[in-house]
């Protein structure tokens, strides 16, 4: 074969072998063997073009740069290519752009509860938990309503079916967080200082401002000297916290059997009122039920509705959105 041919020879052999070069170290393995200085298939072109005819000298010496030059070319480019990471990882082409998804976030209620409580922890209140299936001493009894009174109705209470009786009577779900002031009262002695947020369930018709299971708030401070001026302070600054410095409420004489005087709670919105819970001073019965003394100690309650905060904050009309899980309503929090 003559020199030219064996020209043609390695440069075809050293582009096949950079093309087969799959990575850093296999390129390193071809450019050694075609363009190494010391040994390899140049050396042995080299030895070759010694000996031509002094005539043939300067064309094979112009074309074996020419083909040295462009072989050193293509190694280098097929250097730099495997030098970058790879676009497959696994199977996987890494360059592709990824799917897109949106992350959750906790439900408008659990952040409005959880908003709450940060306002109250501030105020000096613990939070604590009570559970919602509960016994009648517990939801009824110990918070002064007579076995006569109407609030114990079947038709108003979600009773349970089971044979189960505690000492403390029939076991129902409770329908108001009043509960836990008990089961507190029950466990320590004054000063007290609670919060209880949770759910609380009632057979009531479902409407824009209605749910059959809703959040209550309730609060309870018992200590020396506590009196109706500290209720109606607690709860000025809650809604202002939640609502804004101009948040108006009001309060208006109620009556519940666990507080005297009892006061029911308003909040302006536009030119409406809107009822969003009762409180009062503890009464004197209650305490006693606890094992407290009414004569050392007074304190105040107050159960306030989670949802109609949540709404008014967020102007929302319709209760029923809160619970229809649908994600296009809910995302929007
Ligand atoms: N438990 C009452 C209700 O569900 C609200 C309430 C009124 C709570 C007065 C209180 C209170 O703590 O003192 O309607």
């Amino acid at each position: 074969m003559d020199a030219i041919a064996q020209l043609a020879l390695y440069e075809a052999d050293a582009l096949l072998a950079i093309a087969a070069a799959t990575d850093a170290a296999g390129i390193e393995a071809v450019r050694i063997q075609f363009l190494g200085k010391k040994q390899g298939r140049l050396k042995d072109l080299q030895a070759l073009l010694g000996q031509v005819t002094p005539e043939e000298r300067p064309v094979l010496g112009k074309k074996f740069n020419e083909v040295k030059d462009r072989v050193t070319a293509v190694v280098e480019e097929r250097q730099a290519t495997l030098a970058q990471p790879a676009a497959i990882v696994d199977g996987v082409d890494v360059t592709l752009p990824g799917t897109p998804f949106s992350m959750g976030h906790r439900h408008p209620i659990s952040q409005t509860i959880e908003e709450f409580k940060s306002i109250m922890v501030r105020l000096g209140f613990d939070p604590v938990d009570g559970p919602e299936i509960e016994d009648e001493f517990h939801n009824f009894e110990a918070l002064n309503i007579p076995l006569d009174h109407p609030a114990r109705d079947p038709r108003d209470n979600f009773y349970l079916a089971t044979a189960e009786r505690t000492f403390g009577g029939p076991l129902l779900m409770r329908s108001q967080t009043s509960t836990v002031q008990i089961r507190v009262m029950q466990n320590t002695q004054p000063p007290v200082r609670i919060v209880s947020i949770g759910r609380v369930y009632r057979p009531d018709e479902m409407d824009d401002t209605h749910s059959c299971m809703f959040h209550q708030m309730e609060g309870l401070m018992v200590d020396k000297h506590v009196t109706m001026a500290d209720l109606k302070t607690v709860l000025r600054l809650f809604a202002q916290a939640y609502l804004g410095k101009d948040v108006v409420i009001r309060f208006r004489p109620s009556f519940f059997p666990f507080t005297e005087p009892s006061v029911e709670v308003d909040m302006k919105w536009g030119d409406r009122w809107l009822e969003i819970g009762g409180a009062g001073m503890v009464d004197p019965n209650v305490l006693k039920a606890v094992g407290y003394n009414p004569d050392e100690v007074s304190g105040f309650a107050f159960g306030l509705g989670v949802e109609r905060f949540c709404m008014r904050r967020h102007n929302n009309t319709d209760i029923r959105q809160f619970y229809a899980s649908d994600v296009r309503f809910l995302s929007q929090f």
